[in-house]
């Protein structure tokens, strides 16, 4: 009798330990997924970081790039420079496109976007430029994306190549088709204008 008694009052203690672990598990779990949410919530949405897949759905299926604007002032299928195209056609969303009319800078969530095409007029790329808050500030927070002709993501990130070539136009927001910036401040500087 006493034995059987001790088998349930360690069964029973058993139980209780098991829940108490348990519960600090998981509490550890939830604060540790909250904190990161709370890092990342501000800056990307939900997502750790932006993906080229994400910006894939966005200008081929939900807001398809086709139907924005071209780059004021540009036709479809300009002459382009090295290393794009030997014709380009520039198009911008909503948000570039107010951007460039105020020329103050691109705003966050402006995207623009360029089909190269070759001498024969075929697609060859689309490379995209989106300007993502809190996402490389010491690149002008731009998010750099190469697509294939048929739409597949060939490079994504802070793209060292792109960076490079497109940092010669810092002073205009990294941008090369036409001015962005009254005074060629990029735009997260606003009382940089001594700098330059
Ligand atoms: C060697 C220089 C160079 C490199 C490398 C380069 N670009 Fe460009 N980019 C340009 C130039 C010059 C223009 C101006 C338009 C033109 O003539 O093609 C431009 C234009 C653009 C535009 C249109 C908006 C703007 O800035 O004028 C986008 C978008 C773009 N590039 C994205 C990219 C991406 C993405 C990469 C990397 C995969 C990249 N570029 C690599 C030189 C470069």
């Amino acid at each position: 009798m006493k034995k059987s008694w001790l088998i349930i009052l360690s069964l029973i203690v058993l139980f209780f330990l098991n829940l108490i672990s348990g519960c600090q598990q998981s509490t550890e779990k939830t604060a540790e997924s909250n904190d990161k949410a709370a890092r990342t919530t501000a800056v990307y949405g939900n997502k750790s970081a932006p993906s080229g897949e994400d910006l894939r759905k966005l200008i081929y299926e939900q807001t398809p790039y086709q139907e924005w604007a071209l780059w004021p002032g540009k036709g479809k299928l300009f002459k382009g420079m090295e290393p794009h195209g030997v014709y380009v056609t520039v198009y911008v969303n909503e948000t570039a496109l107010e951007s460039i009319k105020n020329a103050k800078g691109m705003a966050y969530n402006s995207i623009v976007l360029k089909e190269n095409y070759s001498a024969d007029k075929q697609l060859a790329s689309v490379t995209v430029m989106q300007k993502i808050k809190g996402y490389n500030l010491e690149g002008g927070d731009w998010f750099w994306v190469k697509f294939s002709p048929d739409s597949k993501v060939i490079d994504e990130g802070k793209v060292i190549m792109c960076l490079g070539c497109h940092t010669g136009a810092k002073t205009n927001d990294y941008i090369y088709t036409g001015k962005v910036t009254a005074k060629g401040t990029p735009a997260h500087s606003t009382s940089g204008d001594d700098k330059h």
